[in-house]
């Protein structure tokens, strides 16, 4: 891939991983991109790195711009190793002695990671950096999505370089936002539910700070995906929106199987939804991935969760899914309960303590039913689903 100006002496310089489909447990079917960005001014900067598997290549396009030697200092804005994977390589070829410049916790985490003695040099935010004609200043962004984790701003130019934030994981030829258009979005989405879900609150108070601060962006620079250059206000009131958790009246039946008997009630509760006028799906955990289903998640105001009963305990894809939704602290969600069961029956029992350690509101008990849902027990699937559904108007 070459190396690309994306404004006057800026440039991308970044990997595009075709090949990637779980990035740490993140289901992804369309690769990503390790972006990486080059200032040249009477200072060069380079502002992160990529995944250490796309070194060599990632050099040649540093080459293609500039002698890498004459790079003067680095910016790590995440330590994260698919964005600070090179950096120790990088920093032989230009020279050990550069300084990188990071947030406080940055410079500890890198330590950690690089153990061989990086020049760390760890800056405050809204510090100034002049590099020439231009000046390069930084916004802390603790826990969006690491303790480390900081924004760059180039000022002249309104470029805010933003790390994971407003990023997707997607591969393709396009670089910027007007060249895939809305396409992108939903990959937007699940990489906010998937990646930032937790730190909502922080979204949110950073985006109020940045409007206090006043501070104009022309174009926003994430390290995966596509540059917002058109519209980067979109993507802005996007993350407003899904910070926000404003559940929509839309409903997620998802559940597991073992002999079809927990997936009929789904079906029938999913029907009962629909009836009554809600947005409803079902989706099975062995046919969607747990991070599919979080892109779901995210507005759905009601989530509807199925277990079989295995060995007294829950279905394994369902206690995986619950220990990952768990951790994505998703709000604002009314929930039930259901499975069949052979002999003892706990998983929907299970399902509930973990809603209730979640704060999702349980609308009902739960829904039991040995064996085989009959007529009477479709019937009860059906007014769960009726109840569910009846309490989004509550
Ligand atoms: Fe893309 Fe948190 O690293």
């Amino acid at each position: 891939m070459k190396s690309l100006e994306i404004a006057k002496n800026i440039y991308w310089l970044g990997a595009v991983d075709w090949n990637i489909r779980d990035f740490h447990g993140y289901s992804i079917y369309q690769g990503t991109t390790y972006n990486a960005f080059l200032i040249r001014d009477e200072k060069v900067v380079l502002i992160d790195t990529v995944k250490k598997e796309f070194f060599s290549e990632w050099m040649d396009q540093i080459r293609e711009v500039i002698d890498p030697k004459k790079i003067d200092w680095v910016i790590s804005n995440h330590s994260e190793l698919d964005h600070s994977g090179s950096l120790e390589r990088l920093m032989h070829v230009i020279g050990d002695d550069k300084p990188i410049y990071c947030s406080k916790m940055g410079a500890q985490n890198l330590a950690r990671h690089f153990p061989g003695g990086l020049n760390l040099k760890p800056v405050n935010e809204g510090e100034e950096m002049k590099l020439g004609q231009r000046t390069l200043t930084f916004l802390e962004t603790r826990m969006l999505h690491w303790p480390d984790s900081m924004f760059t701003y180039l000022k002249e130019d309104q470029i805010l370089f933003s790390n994971d934030a407003f990023g997707e994981h997607y591969a393709g030829m396009e670089r910027f936002d007007d060249q895939i258009g809305e396409a992108i979005m939903p990959h937007a989405k699940k990489y906010f539910a998937n990646i930032l879900l937790p730190y909502a609150p922080l979204v949110l108070k950073l985006v109020e700070k940045v409007t206090r601060m006043g501070l104009k962006i022309r174009m926003i620079c994430p390290d995966h995906g596509i540059m917002w250059r058109k519209d980067p206000g979109k993507i802005i009131q996007a993350y407003v929106e899904w910070a926000q958790q404003k559940p929509k009246k839309k409903a997620l039946v998802i559940y597991d199987t073992m002999w079809h008997s927990t997936q009929a009630m789904a079906e029938a509760m999913v029907e009962a939804l629909a009836q009554e006028g809600v947005d409803a799906r079902t989706m099975h955990l062995r046919a969607t991935h747990r991070s599919d289903v979080m892109a779901e998640v995210l507005d759905a105001g009601a989530i509807l969760l199925g277990s079989p009963t295995l060995n007294n305990g829950l279905f394994p894809t369902v206690a995986d899914f619950l220990c990952y939704l768990k951790g994505l602290k998703p709000q604002n969600k009314i929930a039930a309960a259901f499975g069949s069961y052979g002999w003892s029956g706990e998983a929907v029992k299970l399902i509930n303590q973990e809603l209730e350690e979640m704060k999702f509101q349980i609308v009902d008990p739960g829904l039991k039913i040995q064996y085989v849902p009959d007529k009477k027990g479709l019937e009860a699937c059906q007014a769960l689903g009726k109840k569910v559904a009846q309490a989004f108007a509550l």
